[in-house]
């Protein structure tokens, strides 16, 4: 079965193809190609939403054609076509979902609708579908911070979700205070490589609470006051590069302690034994140096997925739909698109 995915839920626009045997035997990703719009929303400081999805619509059909080159394919060839349904973008998602349907009306083939959560949640296991089985999903993107238990997939149970601010969007919301380029994240991570984490004491949010949620916006608050007692009327401009880099460092350690703290909460809880990290965030050095070092000293089995596929991609829309198609979960043409999309087969919260 050749499975082609397509996303394009905010600014990246990718399309992947997977081959896969009947049965339970290893799929082969062919290729999952990106095209980053980040350096294009880099000039306003954030994804306009009416650019991105000019900009997927511009480039999607030769990201197309030059997956199915890569792969060697012919378009006649893909038995599933797939797409991102939601969460993200509403225009953005309206191209790659709409190309995906139209694909499938064309080549009379059927089409699966993936929910953007549910490919980042699978994603560590793209590369090494063999190691699915039940675990902790920690998915740390841009728009949630989830933990979610993982029965296997479709089959989930949300324990924990940030009731403000996503992990990403602090990272993000910070650098923008502190005039990093967008998005935040990436440029936290590798001053904070070079500062003190110690030294600026900020707030972790529900640490030690009972619950499995996380709260980053007092965090992101802290910073905006600690900002005006550095630098002269908060400009950001005026910090010296060492305390730039204290900064990122103390705030990166802040919402990496929050992460890790709350992930073994969760692994305790379910006495899960296999952790799976993923979405942007999940790329962050310093978040894979604590859970590594963790998980090595509480013999829990740590799965990342490479950094290619903890941020957007196409990848994990294919895989995911893969597994959808194996077990005949097919969609509708119908099916609009849904900024707000639930992760499907979830029940109830711890
Ligand atoms: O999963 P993703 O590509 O998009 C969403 O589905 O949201 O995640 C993007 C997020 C952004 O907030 C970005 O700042 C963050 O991932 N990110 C990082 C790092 N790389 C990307 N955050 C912290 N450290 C990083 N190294
Ligand atoms: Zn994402």
């Amino acid at each position: 079965m050749l499975t082609l995915g397509i996303e394009s839920s905010c600014d990246e626009t990718a399309v992947a193809l997977i081959r896969s045997a009947d049965g339970d035997a290893e799929p082969e990703l062919l290729c999952s190609l990106i095209s980053s719009q980040i350096p294009l929303h880099r000039l306003y400081g954030g994804v306009v939403p009416e650019l991105a999805s000019r900009n997927h619509s511009a480039c999607l059909p030769g990201l197309l054609r030059k997956a199915l080159d890569t792969a060697g394919a012919d378009i006649r060839e893909v038995d599933v076509f797939a797409a991102t349904a939601g969460p993200g973008l509403a225009a953005a998602l309206l191209v790659g979902h709409t190309a995906g349907k139209a694909l499938a009306l064309a080549a009379g083939k059927p089409f699966v609708a993936v929910n953007h959560l549910e490919g980042h949640l699978l994603s560590p296991f793209v590369r090494r579908p063999g190691a699915l089985r039940p675990h902790l999903g920690l998915l740390v993107s841009g728009g949630h911070s989830l933990l979610v238990d993982v029965h296997g997939a479709g089959n989930y149970r949300l324990l924990g979700r940030s009731l403000d601010d996503a992990a990403g969007e602090a990272f993000d919301k910070i650098g923008k205070m502190l005039d990093l380029p967008y998005p935040g994240g990436p440029e936290i991570d590798r001053l904070g490589d070079d500062g003190d984490p110690s030294a600026f004491a900020l707030p972790r949010p529900l640490l030690h609470s009972q619950t499995l949620d996380f709260s980053f916006s007092g965090l992101k608050t802290a910073v905006l006051y600690l900002l005006q007692k550095l630098a002269p009327g908060g400009d950001p401009r005026l910090l010296s590069a060492e305390t730039r880099s204290d900064l990122c460092a103390s705030v990166r350690q802040a919402i990496v302690e929050t992460l890790v703290e709350k992930a073994f909460a969760a692994l305790r809880l379910t006495r899960r034994r296999t952790l799976a990290a993923s979405g942007g965030v999940s790329c962050n050095a310093e978040l894979r140096r604590q859970l590594a070092e963790r998980c090595r000293a509480e013999q829990i089995e740590l799965i990342l997925p490479p950094a290619e596929l903890t941020t957007d991609n196409a990848a994990m829309i294919a895989f995911a739909a893969m597994l959808k198609a194996r077990a005949g979960l097919f969609s509708s043409l119908e099916q609009p698109v849904d900024p707000n999309l639930p992760l499907a087969g979830v029940q109830n919260r711890a």
